[in-house]
């Protein structure tokens, strides 16, 4: 995988762009950090197929999905588990994310992943799920302060790497506690905060609050990554310029986009670019999750790759339905077709139009 990626035009790029600044953005303790996007954890989408894709275009550092300590204390991982917690060693710094509503379970489970080498351990105090944080876990874990301060105590005495965290801004709104979480964090030993700039009452809803993002930067001394409504590269500078933040973690507008990573947007990609790289993306799946899992998991993908382009609304349901690659394959090919007589006619219209305006200046 690591000579394929080096040999891409995308990851020369990178390697220039690196090259270029070799000054890392920020340390997590003593792990330097080069660059200052970074692809969120996301469950079902940030599997190492797209993490490899999004490290290759810029991300700066990798997270897991997150995982519930009790799977990861079962006698034997489970292969679901085992599944999530693998990496390319291509991808360190790593960071594995874990969740769980009791501390000790959650310092036992980070004890155990050790094993598996990751550089970081990181705890979920965002997930808004229902089952999951009124059970008091994820983003329940925020109304637990002292539970908080217990896992950070422990873990950042008892690991030998570096411990951090991922917080919405508190329960509800009658509950901002951000800043409380934040110092308890920094007092406790966390190496890094990253912050989702909503409440768990607010799921997704409404704006992220980046004013909130700010005071938590000017209250700690740790890096923090801000996190919220980043959908463009102009917004990373946005977002920096706004918070003061280390860096920026990059979540549903990677989605689809990972070229965010490497300085461009959705617009300043050509199609026959975008199907290049969903059909590499598709090859790592089919390698990771095999041929029928591979192709499922990758469909969600596949919809947000085509989004907005000519003919993607009449695609979309056939690439969500597809039985088969070859089925999938054959699709892409189409629709690719499709596109470029598009393209060509708006050409060919381009230079008639441009003809007539020649012949009526005559
Ligand atoms: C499908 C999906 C799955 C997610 N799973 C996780 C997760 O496993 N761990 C986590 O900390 N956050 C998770 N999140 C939250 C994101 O990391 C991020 O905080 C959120 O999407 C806001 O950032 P964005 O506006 O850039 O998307 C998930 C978000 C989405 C959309």
């Amino acid at each position: 995988m690591n000579a394929m990626s080096v040999s891409s035009p995308n990851a020369i790029v990178a390697l220039v762009r690196s090259h270029r600044a070799p000054k890392p953005s920020f340390f997590v303790r003593e792990i330097p950090i080069y660059g200052d996007a970074i692809l969120a954890p996301m469950d079902g989408f940030s599997d190492l197929p797209f993490r490899l894709i999004c490290r290759e275009l810029g991300s700066a550092m990798s997270y897991t999905e997150f995982t519930n300590a009790d799977g990861i204390l079962q006698k034997k991982l489970p292969e679901s588990v085992a599944q999530r917690l693998k990496f390319d060693a291509s991808e360190n710094p790593m960071t594995f994310q874990i969740y769980h509503q009791d501390p000790d379970r959650l310092v036992d489970a980070a004890k155990r992943v050790l094993e598996l080498e990751p550089d970081i351990i990181d705890l979920n105090m965002g997930c808004y799920v229902k089952d999951i944080s009124e059970r008091g876990a994820g983003s329940g874990m925020l109304r637990f302060p002292e539970r908080i301060e217990r896992y950070f105590s422990r873990a950042s005495k008892e690991l030998p790497i570096p411990v951090t965290g991922k917080i919405r801004l508190g329960w509800d709104d009658a509950s901002r506690n951000y800043l409380t979480i934040a110092k308890i964090l920094e007092d406790n030993g966390a190496s890094l905060i990253a912050v989702h700039a909503r409440t768990r009452a607010q799921a997704y809803h409404g704006n992220a609050d980046w004013d909130a993002i700010a005071e938590i930067k000017q209250t700690v001394k740790i890096p923090v990554l801000g996190n919220g409504d980043v959908k463009t590269v102009a917004d990373i500078a946005r977002m920096k310029n706004h918070t003061g933040v280390d860096g920026v973690m990059i979540g549903r507008g990677a989605i689809g986009n990972p070229w965010i990573f490497s300085g461009r947007d959705r617009d300043d990609v050509s199609v026959d670019e975008r199907i290049v790289l969903l059909r590499r993306h598709l090859a790592l799946n089919l390698d990771f999750y095999g041929p029928r899992g591979g192709l499922i998991m990758f469909r969600k993908h596949a919809v947000k790759y085509i989004n907005g382009l000519y003919g993607a609304a009449h695609l979309r349901v056939p690439l969500l339905t597809a039985e088969s690659v070859q089925e999938f394959d054959d699709l892409l090919g189409q629709f690719q077709e499709r596109v470029d007589a598009h393209e060509q006619g708006e050409h060919d219209r381009g230079e008639t139009d441009q003809a007539r305006e020649r012949s009526m200046a005559l």
